[in-house]
């Protein structure tokens, strides 16, 4: 027996985060990484402190009331709750701790890296220079959209909207953005506020979803939605796939209304989702990376152990939900 906290790591984890566990903790790891069935999450949370765990594990509240007494926390690894039944959590006494500021810089280049490779073509192109394809250079191959000066529209401007805004306006795009909330006048660097989705969408060109994905947001950009925004569009999003009609935004991309998706995330991701995305060529995606760059990983990390630490010491901690 030992007092070093008990944690169950669902996962693995890049190696810093492996031996700081292994370290400071009496830490038991799902050696081959396999998904992990709620009834083993239950068995393996026997006798643990706290769970670490992913957008990979579930957790509903049928769960979380099946987890054991000794469970006083769930340590996400994402600064998205989506998966977790925090209400849940909470009713249960479990705390529930994630990863804000360390995820917004890697998924915000990543929504750079979709905006400008969505609008430039970047797949397509290399998908052509591939397949031996590109034979000559010539002023009417591979038209993209420039960004530069255009306008942007932002649905969603927490930390992670926010920093989008502040790097488009080096690529001197206007900033509109739709929030809950409208965000402080100096936060708003002179981006405009727009009290509706509905009044963002005819004047956002490029259009970034940043919003988490909640019951308001799930399956907000329908037909009606797209239907609103400019014709040519290009659509990026760096949330949660559900905040998308998939049929409606495939059909928008076949028809052209909208010009290109850069899509990192995804319905059914990664098994499941729409087989259009994979044939399209105006859709430019990644693998649900935002977050997986090197130093922000290992930072995710250490912010949740950081945060289980002062959790077990009775501490008050920045990053817990509930
Ligand atoms: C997040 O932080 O929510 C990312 O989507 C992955 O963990």
């Amino acid at each position: 027996m030992t007092d070093r906290p008990r944690i169950y790591v669902t996962r693995r984890h890049l190696e810093a985060t492996e031996v700081r566990l292994a370290a400071g903790y009496d830490a038991a790891i799902n050696e081959d990484d396999h998904i992990m069935s709620a009834d083993e999450l239950v068995a393996a949370a026997d006798g643990m402190d706290a769970l670490l765990i992913c957008v990979t594990e579930p957790m509903d509240s049928a769960l979380i009331e099946r987890l054991p007494e000794s469970v006083k926390a769930i340590l996400t690894l994402s600064v998205g709750l989506d998966h977790i039944d925090t209400d849940a959590a909470k009713a249960r006494g479990i705390a529930v701790l994630n990863t804000p500021d360390a995820v917004t810089a890697p998924t915000t280049e990543i929504g750079m890296l979709l905006l400008l490779g969505a609008a430039r073509r970047a797949a397509e192109g290399a998908a052509m220079i591939r397949a031996g394809e590109w034979t000559s250079w010539s002023p009417r191959q591979m038209i993209g959209k420039e960004i530069t000066g255009s306008a942007l529209g932002i649905f969603g401007m927490g930390r992670i909207g926010s920093t989008v805004a502040d790097r488009a306006r080096a690529f001197d795009m206007t900033i509109r953005y739709h929030n809950r909330s409208r965000i402080s006048f100096d936060d708003e660097k002179s981006a405009s506020y727009y009290t509706s989705i509905e009044a963002l969408l005819p004047v956002s060109p490029f259009f970034m979803i940043c919003a988490p994905a909640t019951a308001e947001t799930r399956g907000f950009l329908n037909a009606e939605r797209i239907a609103l925004l400019p014709d040519e569009a290009v659509v990026v999003n760096i949330a949660r796939g559900e905040l998308v009609d998939d049929e409606a935004l495939v059909a928008a991309l076949r028809s052209g209304k909208i010009a290109a998706a850069g899509l990192d995330v995804f319905n059914g991701e990664p098994n499941d989702i729409h087989p259009a995305y994979l044939e399209l060529p105006n859709v430019f995606m990644t693998p649900h990376i935002g977050s997986g760059a090197e130093r922000s990983r290992a930072a995710m990390g250490d912010m949740l152990l950081d945060g289980l630490d002062l959790l077990l010491a009775g501490e008050p901690v920045a990053n817990r939900v509930v």
